[in-house]
């Protein structure tokens, strides 16, 4: 029997959960002790079927920003691979910070940079990183974007602990280190995946271009404008995985 697929969603990634058969959620205090606290993510587990497909889905994540340590926040990861996920697929709101990206974009993430991030790992836990994420999902969702129409890039995304957004000095800097795409997430939850043995997909969705002024609740409004893009994108992922 195939295992399940495990979704860590990511600010207003949600939507996807509309597709779901023989659909159950549980409240994340009933399974973590507690819910996330922030806006956009729900705090819930569902699980079903996309087109005959087992899913898990992890709608909302906790973040260091919220006073987590990066342990915590792969508490997520911990539980999927508890439940026999071995493909995971880790989604997040991101700004671009390379000048060819738009908002709106699906960005492939085939690298990510841990410098600012403290690692969820710990004593001898000396984790290789040299493929940090799955080439064949890489190459599935490549193929999936194509078939939904959907602009995508392929990058790599540097973690910043927040709350706060950066400076403009914060992102030139973080551009010379070579990053595409910023965020607040998914390098503690990619890093402990790894450790764990999973093959991870990440998915970064554009939501403003860093080098320009935002806020959380335009970035929650671009995810919501893709909903319909991402979905016929998931639907035929899932068909490739
Ligand atoms: N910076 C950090 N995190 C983010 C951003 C950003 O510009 N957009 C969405 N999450």
């Amino acid at each position: 029997m195939n295992s399940p697929i495990g979704f860590i969603l990511g600010s207003g990634w949600g939507g996807i959960i509309k597709n779901l058969q023989e659909k159950k959620e549980t409240p994340y205090k009933n399974i973590f002790g507690h819910s996330t606290t922030v806006v956009g993510h729900s705090g819930k587990t569902i699980t079903g079927k996309i087109f005959g497909r087992s899913v898990i889905l992890l709608s909302g994540r906790f973040h260091t920003y919220e006073g987590y340590s990066s342990s915590d926040v792969t508490k997520t990861v911990r539980y999927l691979h508890e439940q026999g996920v071995k493909k995971i697929i880790i989604t997040s709101a991101a700004g671009a910070l390379n000048p060819k990206y738009k908002v709106g974009d699906l960005v492939i993430l085939h690298d990510m940079i841990t410098l600012f991030c403290q690692s969820p790992l710990s004593g001898n836990q000396f984790q290789n990183l040299s493929e940090a994420f799955g080439q064949d999902l890489i190459n599935s969702a490549q193929q999936a974007a194509i078939q939904a129409n959907l602009c995508f890039q392929k990058g790599v995304y540097v973690y910043l602990k927040g709350p706060h957004f950066e400076t403009f000095a914060d992102k030139m800097a973080l551009r010379f280190l070579g990053a595409d795409v910023v965020g607040m997430s998914t390098v503690p939850e990619v890093i402990m995946a790894n450790h764990l043995g999973m093959q991870i997909l990440g998915l970064s969705l554009v939501t403003n271009l860093a080098f320009v002024k935002h806020d959380h609740k335009e970035v929650l409004q671009a995810v919501k404008n893709q909903e319909q893009n991402l979905k016929r994108f998931f639907i035929n992922l899932l068909k490739n995985v």
